[in-house]
């Protein structure tokens, strides 16, 4: 049954979209693209459902019929759970399904995942006749409050993550929270460092809410927990408006990746999930904040106590070669003359982009972290 419904509008001029936020919301899918994307008319309209064939066995026919008993042909496309599916070869895959089924400019892409899924089908409905419609709906907690906003697509290629990408805002972005039950609790806690990381960079109120909410939202027994996700969305939103194109501000999303992007590469992206990483990127960034005055310890504290009070591990592991994630942020691509580029902490709930911090700042905060004993 579906419950209260919280819209969330990203307002971009023509490329406006809406995010819906509600349990059972899956099931009225079919409608709410035909609402937004035909006035009504998409009797006859073709959807490419793009998704793995484990998410596809649980909300598969869900969505499939909500589609059908909305007027669309639907048609489906599988590819294998996993980071090394946003390839070239599944781009190749999904042009030649559109390609089989003849798709057209009113054909649209649906992509039912996580934010692997979402960024292959996404740069796919970007490229394919120049620009399909997409719809995105996110399964892992990841993509709900992340990736599945904000228009950014891609795969990636050779060993660079992301190298091949193309801006392309979804039409839609359907957010159905009960998917998240069959989601594994470590992904679910790894969704969570993006949500912390807005309270952090956008949102001390909201921020302060996460504390008092954090075991329900483990568990997804908070009731705030569909408000939560909206909120999360509401603040990528307000950025994404302001940068869409990712050319100042939208970097402060990257809180914590700097570090976090580093330690997901030294160990071969086996060791951490994307969240684990970037919960121990927030704490080395805020550490780094300290060294350079501008993280007041007492927020370091309170991002920390977060942090372990959702499970994450926040001390640097001292196997990791220093020097190897030192030469990595050297040329990362926010790196400026050698100096790494750091988005900071002021404060709980603002953060700034485009701090560069030398190389002995960097090591010395990092040689704290794997210490620490906070
Ligand atoms: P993922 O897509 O690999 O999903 C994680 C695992 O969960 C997969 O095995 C998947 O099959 C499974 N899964 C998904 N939904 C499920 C459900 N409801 N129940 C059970 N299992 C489910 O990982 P992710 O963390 O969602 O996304 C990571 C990707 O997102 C990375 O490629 C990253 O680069 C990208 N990303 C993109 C953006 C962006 O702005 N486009 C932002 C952040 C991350
Ligand atoms: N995940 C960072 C961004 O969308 O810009």
């Amino acid at each position: 049954m579906t419950q209260q419904t919280h819209t969330v509008t990203v307002h971009l001029g023509d490329r406006s979209y809406d995010i819906l936020v509600g349990r059972g919301l899956i099931s009225s899918l079919g409608n709410e693209m035909a609402a937004r994307l035909d006035q009504g008319a998409s009797s006859g309209r073709q959807a490419l459902v793009v998704s793995s064939p484990e998410i596809a066995a649980l909300y598969g026919a869900a969505v499939s019929q909500s589609l059908e008993s909305a007027g669309f042909q639907v048609h489906s496309a599988l590819i294998p759970a996993g980071e090394q599916s946003k390839s070239a070869e599944s781009v190749a895959q999904l042009y030649q399904a559109l390609y089989d089924m003849a798709a057209d400019r009113r054909t649209v892409v649906v992509a039912l995942g996580g934010g692997v899924i979402g960024d292959l089908a996404g740069f796919v409905a970007a490229t394919y006749t120049r620009g399909l419609d997409f719809v995105q709906v996110p399964t892992t907690l990841l993509a709900q409050v992340d990736s599945s906003v904000g228009g950014k697509t891609g795969v990636n290629f050779g060993s660079a993550k992301n190298l091949i990408g193309a801006f392309h805002q979804p039409r839609l972005v359907v957010i159905d929270p009960d998917t998240l039950r069959t989601l594994p609790p470590r992904e679910r806690r790894s969704g969570l460092a993006e949500v912390i990381k807005y309270g952090i960079i956008a949102d001390k109120v909201f921020f302060h809410l996460l504390r008092r909410e954090i075991n329900g939202l483990l568990d997804l027994t908070s009731e705030h927990l569909a408000s939560v996700l909206a909120h999360s969305c509401t603040l990528k939103a307000r950025v994404v408006e302001l940068d869409e194109r990712d050319e100042g501000l939208r970097a402060i999303l990257n809180f914590g990746h700097t570090v976090g992007h580093a330690l997901e590469a030294v160990t071969s992206y086996r060791t951490y999930t994307h969240g684990e990483a970037i919960a121990l990127g927030m704490v080395s960034a805020a550490l780094i904040g300290e060294e350079v005055g501008i993280t007041r310890p007492e927020d370091t504290t309170s991002l920390v106590t977060l942090l372990r009070a959702a499970g994450f591990t926040v001390r640097l592991d001292a196997s990791h070669s220093l020097d190897e994630i030192v030469r990595l942020l050297a040329w990362d691509k926010k790196s400026v003359g050698g100096s790494a580029r750091f988005v900071l902490m002021e404060q709980i709930g603002h953060a700034t982009p485009a701090h560069p911090v030398p190389e002995s700042v960097l090591r010395h905060a990092l040689q704290r972290q794997t210490a620490f004993t906070l």
